[in-house]
C-alpha cells in the first residue's frame, strides 16, 4: 500500500530571542493634550502614560519590522536562512498585498521562508506566538519568526479623545524554534465579534471609492466598555492560560499583559492573585499602547534592562480589536546576543 511521509513533530517549542524596535520620537503628553481639551495629569493618573513612541516620517513599518526581527535573530542565535516561517500581526500595513511579511523575509535574508500577515490587533502577537508554537511542534517549521509591529499614528486622530492618546509606533519580534524541555504553554485564544463595534476604524476605506467620506480612517474606541472587559473578563483567560500550562499562579515569576492602560494592567495582576514579587511589565508609561508590537516590546525591555531574565516564567497576553484575545505562560528566552 502506498503510504506518504508526512512531518516529523518536535515535542516541544520555546522562544530562542525577542527584539525590538520604538519609533524614534518621545512624544510627550504636553504635546498632544491642546486638541483634546485633555492634561499630562489627567492622562498620566488615568493610563500611567508619561510619554509614548512614534516614528520619525521617514521611517516606514518595514523599517521598524527589519530592525526588531534582525535583532530577535541575533538574540536567539538563529540564522536568517534557517527561518522556514515569517508571521508579522499588524494593522497598519497600508496595502492589501503583497503582505509586508513577504518583503521583510526578504529584507532579511530569510527566503524562501513562508510569509504571511495576520490581522488581530492588540492580539496579534500572542496569536502569532500560538502560531509559530503549533508549526513548530508540528513538524511543519523549524523557525518561525513572529513580528508585532504597528505604525499607530497613521490612523491616529489628534483630535479624538477616545484612543489617539494612548496609542505608539514600534516593532517586537521573537524567535521560535525546537525546545527540548516544554517552553511554550497551549494558547488560549478566541475573539467576541459580538462586540467589535467597541473598538472600530470610524469607516471603511471603500468609502473614498464611492465618495461617501473622502477623509482618512481613524481608530475609535468606547474607553469605559474596553476597560471593563479586559480588566474582568480578560483576567479570566489569563488565568484559564494559567491552568492549561499545568501552573498556578505563584508559579508566575513575570507578568506581560498587553500595554493598553497601567490602571488595566494592576487590576490585572490583582484579579490574577499573582506574587507580590511577580515582575510587571510596564513599557506603556514610556512606549504608549503600541497595539501588536506591545507584548514583545515590553519583553525585550524587560530582559535588555535586566528586570527579568532567561529561564524566568512570564505569563503573556494580548487583547484588543475584535475583541480578539490570547494568552500563553513562556519561559524567557536565554538571550544569546542583544544588537
Ligand atoms: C480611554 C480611557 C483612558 C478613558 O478613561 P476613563 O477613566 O474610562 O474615562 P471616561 O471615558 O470614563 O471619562 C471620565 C471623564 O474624563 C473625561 N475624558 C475622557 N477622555 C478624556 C481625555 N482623553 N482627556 C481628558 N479628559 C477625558 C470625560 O469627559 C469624563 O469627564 P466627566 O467626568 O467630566 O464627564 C480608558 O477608558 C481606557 O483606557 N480604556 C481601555 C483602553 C484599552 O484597553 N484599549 C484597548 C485597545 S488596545
Amino acid at each position: 500500500m502506498t503510504t506518504l511521509t508526512v512531518p516529523q513533530p518536535s515535542k516541544y517549542s520555546r522562544i530562542l530571542g525577542v527584539g525590538g524596535m520604538r519609533g524614534e520620537r518621545v512624544v510627550m503628553n504636553d504635546e498632544i493634550v491642546g486638541p483634546i481639551n485633555s492634561s499630562d495629569e489627567w492622562i498620566r493618573q488615568r493610563t500611567g502614560i508619561i510619554s509614548r513612541r512614534r516614528a520619525n516620517p521617514e521611517t516606514s513599518l518595514l523599517d521598524m519590522c527589519e530592525t526588531a526581527g534582525r535583532e530577535a535573530l541575533a538574540a536567539a542565535g538563529v540564522e536568517a536562512s534557517e527561518v522556514d516561517v515569517v508571521i508579522l500581526s499588524t494593522i497598519t500595513w497600508f496595502e492589501q498585498t503583497p503582505a509586508a511579511a513577504t518583503i521583510i523575509a526578504e529584507r532579511l535574508g530569510a527566503t524562501p521562508a513562508a510569509a504571511y500577515d495576520i490581522s488581530a490587533a492588540c492580539a496579534g502577537y500572542c496569536y502569532g506566538i500560538g502560531q509559530a508554537d503549533a508549526l513548530v511542534r508540528a513538524g511543519a517549521a523549524r523557525n518561525v519568526l513572529v513580528i508585532g509591529a504597528e505604525r499607530m499614528s497613521d490612523i491616529i486622530d489628534p483630535t479624538d479623545r477616545t484612543i489617539s492618546f494612548l496609542l505608539g509606533d514600534g516593532a517586537g519580534a521573537a524567535v521560535v524554534g525546537v525546545s527540548d524541555t516544554p517552553a511554550i504553554g497551549p494558547t488560549v485564544w478566541g475573539a467576541d465579534g459580538g462586540q467589535a463595534h467597541l473598538i472600530t476604524q470610524t469607516h471603511s476605506w471603500l468609502t473614498f471609492q464611492d465618495g461617501t467620506d473622502t477623509s482618512w480612517p481613524t481608530l475609535r474606541q468606547e474607553g469605559p466598555a474596553v476597560f471593563k472587559w479586559a480588566s474582568f473578563k480578560v483576567a479570566e483567560i489569563a488565568k484559564q492560560a494559567i491552568e492549561a500550562a499545568g501552573l498556578e499562579p505563584e508559579d508566575i515569576d513575570v507578568f506581560i499583559p498587553h500595554q493598553a492602560n497601567m490602571r488595566i494592567i494592576d487590576q490585572m495582576a490583582k484579579q490574577l492573585h499573582l506574587r507580590d514579587d511577580v515582575i510587571v511589565a510596564r513599557d506603556i508609561a514610556e512606549t504608549g499602547n503600541t497595539s501588536a508590537a506591545s507584548v514583545p516590546l515590553a519583553t525585550e525591555r524587560l530582559l535588555r534592562e535586566g528586570q527579568a531574565t532567561g529561564g524566568q516564567i512570564a505569563l503573556q497576553i494580548g487583547f484588543g480589536a475584535g475583541l480578539a484575545y490570547a494568552a500563553q505562560v513562556v519561559v524567557l528566552p536565554n538571550q544569546t546576543h542583544t544588537v
